[in-house]
This record gives structure tokens, sequence and C-alpha cells, in this order.
């Protein structure tokens, strides 16, 4: 009874939300493209309370946030390896660079860890202003690697 309520509901609060278990029908054997969106979520959820405080719009907590750079950190080398030379098929979002420019892939990935790296630095540093500037260094690698190698 609960469940057939809860159903509609959970239906309903999807329907702002794109990609929101948008039902992807992964042919790949290890379900590579299925598995490097999984990641690529828990980014944004990751980043999004860090976001939250380098806008100011929460309360800066050094501890607490150094633990949530920590675990943004953590996923940092993880999608890479779900992007086999079999892993371009539908309905991906990469763009065929990926598989074609494999070297500025990998630089673009490489510039995300830096800046990843140096935001767990400030955090550690424990100081809100060098935190806000490594929190938008590590956006900007975000939309520079989307930029170049995912569909909008
Ligand atoms: C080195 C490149 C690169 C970096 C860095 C990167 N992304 Fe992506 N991202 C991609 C690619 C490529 C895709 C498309 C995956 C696909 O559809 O096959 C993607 C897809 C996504 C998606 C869509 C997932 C879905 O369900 O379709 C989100 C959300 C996302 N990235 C968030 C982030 C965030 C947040 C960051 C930084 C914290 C980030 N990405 C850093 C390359 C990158």
């Amino acid at each position: 009874m609960a469940l057939k309520r809860a159903l509609p509901l959970a239906l309903l609060l999807c329907l702002g939300l794109t990609a929101c278990f948008e039902p992807i029908k992964d042919t790949h054997p290890d379900q590579v493209l299925t598995k490097r969106r999984a990641l690529f979520k828990q980014y944004t959820r990751a980043l999004e309370p860090i976001g939250l405080v380098a806008a100011g719009r929460q309360e800066y907590k050094p501890d607490e946030f150094l633990a949530l750079v920590l675990d943004l950190d953590k996923l940092s080398s993880k999608p890479w390896v779900y992007f086999p030379a079999d892993g371009n098929y539908p309905p991906t979002h990469a763009k065929p660079a990926v598989w074609s420019q494999p070297e500025a892939f990998q630089l673009a990935q490489q510039k995300y860890q830096a800046a990843m790296h140096e935001l767990v630095l400030a955090a550690q540093g424990g100081k809100l202003e060098p935190v806000q500037r490594a929190v938008d260094a590590v956006t900007e690698a975000c939309k520079a690697c989307h930029k170049d190698f995912r569909y909008e």
C-alpha cells in the first residue's frame, strides 16, 4: 500500500530532473556507460555541498569541509577506466574526441585531478578565501572537459 503511493510521487519528483532514472539500454557487456554516468552523478552530488560553502550560502566549518573535499577527491580517478576503446555507443553524451584524441582527454583528466589536489591542500589550510578560489578552479576543470568532450 505504502509502496503504491510512493511510486507516483517518486515519478513526479523526477519530472523536473533530466536524466533522473532516464532508462538507458546499455548494450555493453561491462555496462561501462551506466558505470561512468553513475560516477559523474556522484561528482555532482559530492560537489554540491562544497559549492554551497564556497558561495557563502553555508557556513564554512573547516573540518567538515575537508571531509566533503576528500569524498570528492576519492572519485577523481574513477570514471576514466569506463571509457574503453569499445565504449562509444548510444546514448552516450561523450563526444567522439574522447576516443579520437585520447591524449587530450587524458590531459583534461590530469588538469582536473591537479585542481582537485589544490583544493585538498586549500581545505587542509582551513582558510575560506583560498578554498573558494580552489573550488572555482575545480568547477572550471569540469566545464573545460565537458566543453571539449561532452555534448551538452
Ligand atoms: C576529463 C573529462 C571530464 C571531467 C574532468 C569531468 N567530466 Fe563530467 N563528463 C565527462 C564526459 C565525457 C561525460 C559524458 C559521459 C557519457 O555520456 O558517456 C560526462 C558526463 C557528466 C555528467 C552527466 C552524467 C549522466 O548521467 O549522463 C555529469 C552530471 C557530470 N559529467 C558532472 C561532472 C562534474 C560535476 C565534474 C567535476 C567535478 C565533471 N563532470 C568532470 C567528462 C568529464
